[in-house]
């Protein structure tokens, strides 16, 4: 029997397991559960004897992929795919697959709560400032960056964009302009949400020469991924500007030395942008349905490592 493991450091809402649980079975597979795993030996076990993975942010590293002895499938129930060695599991014949998408709206709606929180002086009370009329710089209009700019427009918001790899009649048909190159997005825009995936050609790309370019008052949110920072540019942008703020729900390794910036910095305790019954039950429902499509007609739609 076709065996699905669902191994998941931070577990999905119940009822996204639930709906996981009958996907798999309705198909005539079995569900075995790691949840809330503290050791990566218990994943190693865990991945041993099943033939499909279902994860989030959980690392499939090429120990992993080598202990899942006769796995075929792994699924990433989320967008980004930076935690699975793609040349890994490609070279053991393995297919990775996202569900582009299915958690977008749940990150968009963190990204602007963020704003406002930042405008909002941390909601200490104290006097602060609106977001209409302002102008948001989105950083690359995928799944997520789309509905953020759709919801801030709703605000009121002047919304631009720059993403090299969308057209831009596609951008500009959703009343938001587009803008050719990063730094003018940067020096034009008060707030700026990343949307960017963590690669090679990303890292660290987010510097000192960018951020400086940010109208004073200038404010960063990130819910994409701490790597694309660089993190001695922000250390550098602070101490340069003491008007910059950065937003973010994944805190970088610098996090306690820039905690003392009241009202300018904050992280989450714990990346949150999919954290939401919706968002899991959606990610976790559309992994297993694609498991299933695989298995049983060889789908490989949302294959990422072709
Ligand atoms: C994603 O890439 O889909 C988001 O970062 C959400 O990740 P998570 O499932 O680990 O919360």
């Amino acid at each position: 029997m076709t065996k699905v493991l669902v191994a998941t450091e931070k577990p999905f809402a119940k009822a996204a397991v639930d709906g996981i649980r009958k996907v798999v079975e309705e198909a005539g597979f079995q569900l075995v559960l790691l949840e809330k795993y503290t050791a990566q030996n218990d994943l190693l076990k865990a991945v041993a004897d099943v033939d499909a993975l279902i994860i989030r942010s959980d690392k499939a590293t090429k120990e992993v992929i080598e202990a899942g002895k006769i796995l075929k499938i792994i699924v990433r129930a989320g967008a980004g795919y930076d935690n699975v060695d793609l040349v890994a599991a490609t070279e053991k014949g393995i297919v990775v697959m996202n569900t582009p998408g299915q958690n977008s709206n749940a990150v968009a709606e963190l990204a602007i709560g963020m704003m406002l929180f930042m405008a909002r002086g941390n909601f200490k009370g104290i006097s602060g400032t609106e977001l209409k009329g302002k102008k948001l710089g989105i950083h690359a209009y995928g799944n997520v960056g789309k509905i953020v700019a759709q919801i801030a427009k709703g605000f009121g918001m002047q919304v631009f964009a720059f993403d090299p790899f969308v057209a831009k009649e596609q951008i500009e048909k959703d009343g938001v302009k587009v803008l050719n190159t990063v730094e003018e997005l940067y020096s034009t825009c008060n707030y700026v949400s990343l949307h960017i995936p963590a690669n090679e050609k990303t890292k660290s790309t987010i510097n000192f020469d960018l951020l400086s370019k940010m109208p004073k008052g200038g404010t960063l949110v990130n819910t994409a991924r701490k790597e694309v920072i660089c993190e001695d540019s922000l250390k550098s942008i602070f101490a340069a500007r003491d008007d910059f703020k950065y937003i973010t729900d994944i805190a970088p390794a610098c996090h306690s030395e820039l905690s003392a910036l009241e009202n300018r910095y904050y992280a989450t305790p714990k990346k949150q942008g999919a954290e939401t019954s919706e968002a899991n039950i959606n990610a976790g429902i559309a992994a297993a349905k694609q498991i299933v499509g695989f298995v049983k007609s060889g789908n490989k739609t949302f294959q990422v490592n072709k």
